[in-house]
């Protein structure tokens, strides 16, 4: 396969031509508010009733939120940080043996988001695996670095439980019983993206990731606490999330809007990159099973609140969202009432 794609296999003195992004298309990273005051929440608190109001608030206001003290350990977030960046350091034959553009496949390295695709590309190479049930698909996983599966398997099975210990804060904060998602969603499928943003010679003229929406349930993100590039819009303005120390990012995808029935929102944002260093990021994303049915909570419908979104299978939701390309409307639009 066209392993020449990926780019964090060579050195780029200039941004090729199919990276730059029109005039009206780009960053204008002057314009972007440098310290956002996303909110945090402190998991540890005893004060339950106080986490859940914190939690909810957040997800109506911002749709992201950073939390603390949240179970994974720090040793281990900074052991799974490590073993990304020496996988994008493997040579590129190792590296070529991974990639594929198909998005169908279940463990892929690949690079922008949609090469088959898009017309613009963007300055990432990541690599996408399947993560639950892991017995099924550690197998499957990379043997390079040697300890790369016992690493990012210890990560996956923290990062469910904390995804879970927050699915039943959210719903509580909607005034739903306390395992209403976890029921709902089902046995959940978990997805790990390990997203690589190699120095860019021009992080003006293009993105690492567009802005886009998670189509999702929850995304729990790991960045790097060095170097930020995730930017999240609020009333019309991207704000930049700086990483604080030892926290999780938390968002609410596509799926917890509409189970919300629109209260709490799945916000754009986008990952934007920098001339200095490169940016390591692992996503982890809870989500449905693809014959879930999925749609406002029975709770949450009124007459003075009716169904904004219709009902739908997971299945349908997904391969709406990878038949578009990332920057075009929020993909719960195209399933509204
Ligand atoms: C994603 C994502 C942001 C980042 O992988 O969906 O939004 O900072 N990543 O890498
Ligand atoms: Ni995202």
């Amino acid at each position: 396969m066209a392993d020449h794609q990926l780019i964090s296999t060579a050195v780029h003195d200039r941004l090729p031509e199919n990276y730059v992004r029109p005039e009206t298309q780009r960053p204008r990273l002057d314009e972007v508010v440098p310290d956002a005051d996303i909110p945090v929440v402190d998991l540890a608190n005893s004060d339950r009733a106080a986490v859940v109001a914190q939690i909810g608030q957040a997800c109506r206001t911002h749709g992201f939120f950073q939390v603390l003290n949240h179970g994974v350990p720090v040793e281990l977030m900074l052991a799974m940080l490590g073993v990304a960046y020496e996988f994008f350091q493997l040579p590129a034959e190792e590296k070529a043996k991974l990639y594929s553009d198909d998005p169908a496949k279940k463990i892929r390295l690949s690079t922008s988001f949609n090469v088959r695709k898009e017309t613009v590309h963007n300055w990432r190479d990541y690599l996408r695996l399947h993560c639950h049930p892991l017995h099924k698909y550690v197998p499957e996983w990379p043997a390079n670095p040697p300890s790369f599966r016992e690493i990012v398997s210890r990560y996956c099975k923290e990062v469910r439980e904390l995804g879970f210990r927050l699915y039943g804060a959210i719903s509580e904060s909607l005034g739903l019983e306390q395992e209403y998602m976890k029921k709902v969603l089902g046995e959940q499928e978990q997805h790990m993206a390990v997203n690589f943003y190699p120095k860019c010679p021009s992080p003006e003229l293009t993105y690492g990731l567009p802005a886009h929406t998670d189509p999702n349930a929850l995304t729990i993100l790991l960045m790097d606490q060095q170097v930020a590039g995730l930017q999240v819009l609020k009333e019309g303005r991207w704000i930049a999330v700086n990483p604080r120390p030892n926290a999780l990012v938390i968002n609410i995808g596509d799926q917890l809007q509409a189970l919300s029935n629109g209260r709490y929102k799945s916000v754009w944002h986008r990952a934007v990159v920098n001339s200095d260093r490169p940016r390591m990021s692992v996503a982890s994303f809870l989500c449905p099973c693809n014959d879930v049915v999925l749609g406002p909570a029975a709770k949450l419908i009124s007459e003075e609140s009716p169904a904004v979104y219709r009902d739908y299978t997971y299945a349908e939701y997904y391969s709406k969202f990878w038949s578009r390309n990332l920057d075009q409307e929020h993909c719960l639009e195209l399933f509204r009432t």
